[in-house]
């Protein structure tokens, strides 16, 4: 009795093992069962991704997304309010109506709203609607996600607008609109739908006080796109900026320009974020900031001016305040300037935000010239990163920047030593060391 316990102990194990590993051979156990259905598939079986994206007719936000609009894809545009997130989508909606149907999810304004801003934006109204769903914008002013979806399924068109996110409720769930759970669930059934009848969703999120998009970090992982349009709030210009993209490059720039009749590409950036070069004062430098694969020559004005204060005051606009304490740290230490006895200011014209290390010897130019009141040659770009030994170190797409200033007209360029390119239309000086910029840079000073 005792030894055939043992025997059945022994003999279960051992027999389900060598099912688990027949199974895993794609062999099976029983001849007599079933083949299970096989789900997996070798690359051979799966068609191709469909590579025909829709141009939707704004250059600059085809740029952005890679090269146009991925069919069946979730875009999801975040921005701060009132910045322009309508304005853009019902534009790109305007020019994707002429070819196809594009439904309008209006869950924050009437109707009439839309209708307006349509007309402002020079869109024209049918006189009469018509019949066959061709192409044309439909709006839906609704934010009950059922309503929504068997109105997708429905209408079936090309893209579908839903602004916003935040404002949508799915009824079986007892939150409130805008709640993490309501947004997760809105956004798994746009993105199921999306996939299913290939199409496009482009989605308003609004964002949070710290910038960031509102509702669940979730959100981001579950769209292919999350683009942030932003601008300053006292300035026309608005940047559209991809944050994450499973179909192109990440932070890739747009330009727009706020005007009464609506957005308006701007075809030549630059000229937004270069000064009046007539009017070039002490402490100013221009540099070639790099956003994605986009070259924009900025100019930067620094202010340096002895300081009343017990600490001296450091300040900045579009630059990072680390950077800055770092070149004046090193201005002070390896070239000698008193500059802890200074307040310095510094800014980026048009306010574009330049983060990138590239920015450096330019920022280092701006504060020398403020201080000892001298011109920065107009006719010269500074581009390097500054090492906390006073060294100018190598930057990321060099040529690109060079060739960028060429073509706005400049004729020099400051650039790290063995980064001197010759052929992009410009004359490379090549710098080692900070200390060795200045003299380069800075011109005779002005007679009194
Ligand atoms: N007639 C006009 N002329 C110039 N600019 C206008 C005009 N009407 C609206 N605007 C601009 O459009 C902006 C509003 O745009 P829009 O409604 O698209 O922003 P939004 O990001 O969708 O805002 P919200 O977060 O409230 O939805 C205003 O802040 C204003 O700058
Ligand atoms: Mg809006």
């Amino acid at each position: 009795m005792q030894e055939q316990t043992l025997e059945t102990v022994a003999i279960a194990p051992s027999s389900s093992g060598l099912g688990n590993k027949a199974a895993l051979r794609g062999k099976r156990a029983d001849p007599t069962e079933p083949a299970r259905l096989r789900r997996s598939l070798q690359l051979s079986d799966i068609s191709d991704f469909p590579q025909a994206r829709i141009p939707s007719g704004y250059s600059e936000f085809d740029r952005v997304l890679g090269g146009g609009i991925v069919p069946g894809s979730l875009v999801l545009l975040g921005g701060d309010p009132g910045i322009g997130k309508s304005t853009l989508l019902l534009k790109t909606a305007m020019l994707l109506a002429d070819r196809h149907p594009i439904l309008y999810v209006a869950a924050e304004e009437s109707g009439q709203q839309i209708k307006m801003r349509w007309q402002r934006l020079g869109g024209k109204v049918p006189e009469v609607s018509s019949e066959a769903v061709t192409s044309g914008l439909y709006l839906l002013p609704e934010t009950d996600l059922e309503m929504i979806l068997a109105e997708l399924e429905a209408l079936r068109p090309r893209v579908a607008v839903i602004d916003s996110i935040q404002a949508l409720y799915f009824s079986a769930l007892s939150s409130a609109p805008g709640s993490v759970a309501q947004v997760r669930e809105c956004t798994s059934a746009l993105m199921r739908l999306a996939k299913q009848l290939e199409i496009t969703m482009l989605i308003v999120g609004h964002v949070t006080k710290d910038g960031s998009i509102a509702g669940p970090k979730v959100l981001e992982h579950l769209v292919d796109t999350v683009l942030q349009f932003e601008g300053d709030r006292f300035a026309s210009h608005r940047l559209l900026r991809a944050i994450k993209n499973r179909f192109g490059a990440t932070h890739e720039l747009g330009v727009f320009e706020m005007v009464s009749e609506g957005l308006e590409e701007v075809k030549n950036p630059s000229a937004l974020f270069m000064g009046d070069r007539e009017d070039y004062a002490p402490g100013s430098a221009t540099i070639v900031a790099c956003e994605g694969t986009r070259p924009l020559v900025v100019e930067l004005q620094a202010l340096v001016s002895p300081t009343s204060y017990p600490s001296p005051r450091r300040s900045v606009t579009g630059l990072e305040f680390n950077r800055l304490t770092q070149i004046l740290a090193v201005l002070e230490k390896r070239v000698g300037l008193p500059l802890s006895k200074f307040d310095a200011y510094v800014s980026s014209v048009g306010g574009l935000n330049v983060g990138e290390p590239a920015a450096d010897l330019g920022v280092a130019m701006a504060i020398v010239a403020s201080f000892r009141d001298r011109i920065v040659n107009p006719e010269l770009v500074i581009i390097g990163e500054v090492g906390l030994g006073g060294q100018v170190r190598p930057v990321s797409q060099i040529e690109l920047r060079l060739k960028e200033a060429a073509k706005l007209g400049f004729t020099t360029a400051i650039v790290p030593k063995g980064q001197d390119l010759s052929g992009t239309g410009v004359e490379a000086i090549a710098v080692s060391r900070v200390v060795d910029a200045i003299g380069l840079c800075l011109m005779a000073a002005p007679s009194p």
